[in-house]
């Protein structure tokens, strides 16, 4: 091989490399230019900024304001509005003089679900900060039968359909099911003991394998759903005194 061909190829070799140096380059610097886009898909399209005009609304604004009522993920917090409500003031302002041994301004954080701990009390809180009502634990009973009986059951056994569904499917050697731990009884002396402000947070922030659900359920809900916890837990150690002497006929 002659000395002339292999200078021209060691320059020729050197020169192909130099446009992917400029690509390098190019692509690591700004550019004043747009972009070259041989296929646009989605890259431009209509779009309004922020505080544009927009012709096609009454007020002109591009941005719109938010529905009355709209509440954002995570500000689920009960609003002024909710307790100012007419139909509550007396029943809480029972239930706060009742919230021994905290200060009024403890219930509230409490009743509005930034802590489920009371400020200066040691432990879980121990009361309902909500007026117990037949209402509210049929509430309860409604939120519980949708967000909790999949996996705990109607009765809150555990035995839910997706909990009966898992332990067959662990039981056949599913992968998939490898994982899985039973949904917890309510009714072992252990979780009967809990108290309220425990159960609240199992629901808020969830507990070891069980997610958290203060994303899908308020805090009022989140509350009604404890307080029909406790009675079902009641209800699976009720004693035949435990109904009024007036209602014991309807269930012989
Ligand atoms: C997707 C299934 C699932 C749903 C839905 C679910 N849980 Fe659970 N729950 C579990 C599992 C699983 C455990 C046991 C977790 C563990 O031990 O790892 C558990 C445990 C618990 C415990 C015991 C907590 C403890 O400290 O041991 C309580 C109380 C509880 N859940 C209440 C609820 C309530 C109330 C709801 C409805 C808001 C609910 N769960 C919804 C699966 C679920």
């Amino acid at each position: 091989m002659s000395k002339t061909f292999l200078g021209i190829l060691l320059v020729v070799a050197v020169a192909a490399v130099v446009p992917f140096g400029m690509i390098a380059l190019s692509r690591s610097r700004p550019s004043p230019l747009r972009p070259v886009h041989p296929i646009l898909d989605m890259v431009r399209q209509p779009k309004f900024k922020p505080q544009s005009q927009n012709a096609m609304f009454a007020d002109g604004r591009a941005m719109r304001p938010l529905i009355p009522g709209v509440e954002a993920r995570g500000d689920l917090a009960v609003s002024n509005e909710v307790l100012n409500d007419p139909s509550f003031p007396r029943l809480i302002d029972d239930r706060r003089s009742a919230f021994v041994p905290n200060s009024a301004e403890a219930y509230d954080r409490v009743l509005q679900g930034v802590e489920t701990k009371a400020k200066g009390q040691k432990g879980w809180v121990e009361v309902i900060p909500l007026p117990v009502t037949a209402d509210l634990i049929e509430r309860g009973r409604e939120r519980f039968n949708i967000y909790c009986a999949p996996c705990h059951g109607l009765s809150g056994y555990g035995d839910g359909a997706v909990a009966r569904r898992a332990a067959e499917m662990q039981a056949s050697g599913a992968d998939t099911a490898a994982g899985w731990v039973a949904p917890t009884s309510y009714h072992s002396d252990e979780i009967r003991s809990r108290p309220v402000g425990r159960l609240y947070n199992t629901v808020t922030n969830g507990v070891r394998t069980m997610p958290a659900y203060d994303k899908q359920i308020s805090v009022l809900d989140r509350w009604a759903i404890v307080a029909y916890v406790k009675a079902l837990q009641r209800s699976q150690h009720a004693k035949p005194a435990d109904v009024p002497e007036t209602e014991r006929d309807k269930y012989r």
